[in-house]
């Protein structure tokens, strides 16, 4: 069996000020947890000389992977975060202010809702498809750093979780999920490394 790591970025700007979407650079605390990780990802995979990292392609993963030395990183477009669309940038706040039925029709069905100009999470879903093939079909480990709703998405393929529950399932921050695929099925272990 090998593992599949899933993280999300370190803690953005963005998501300091409560913000959606955007490209923003990591914050304080997410600089410190691209340490940590790079530190516990050396350690873990230490005699994997096959593993590799990928990442989307915004900033935000590409700089929670860059203290990780020794391995190649690829960055897929298909790993972005959800695309919030006119929403993109704002707070949860904000939209429930200024575009209260948005706001509703999201909260009704959070799984089919597609932001205006953007996704919903089956466009996430769907467009992750050849990253499960490509996830599947490695012999070596995989790191993947990426965003809430896509590892939602990705965790749920693999933990085999229903449908309905993707857009709910917790994602925090700071913490590894490591999924073991073996003959009797999945394995998970978590690894919280800061708050
Ligand atoms: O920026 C988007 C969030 O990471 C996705 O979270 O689908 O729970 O709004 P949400």
């Amino acid at each position: 069996p090998r593992p599949i790591l899933l993280t999300r970025h370190g803690e953005s700007k963005d998501n300091v000020r409560g913000r959606i979407g955007g490209d923003t650079a990591l914050s304080d605390a997410g600089e410190i947890y691209a340490k940590k990780l790079s530190n516990f990802i050396e350690k873990r995979l230490k005699s994997e000389r096959a593993a590799s990292i990928w990442t989307s392609t915004l900033q935000r993963t590409i700089l929670t992977a860059s203290p990780i030395v020794g391995f190649p990183k690829i960055q897929w477009r298909a790993l972005d975060e959800i695309n919030s669309g006119v929403c993109d940038g704002m707070t949860y706040e904000e939209i429930k202010k200024n575009m209260p039925e948005e706001y509703e029709a999201r909260k009704k069905d959070k799984l089919r809702y597609r932001y205006p100009r953007g996704e919903s999470y089956l466009d996430v879903i769907q467009r992750l498809e050849p990253v499960i093939i490509e996830l599947e079909r490695q012999r070596a480990p995989v790191v993947v750093i990426s965003h809430q709703a896509v590892l939602r998405a990705l965790y749920a393929y693999f933990a085999d979780r229903p449908l309905k529950e993707i857009p709910h399932i917790e994602m925090p921050l700071h913490t590894i999920i490591e999924i073991q695929m073996g003959v009797t099925g999945v394995q998970e272990k978590r690894y919280k490394l800061m708050d």
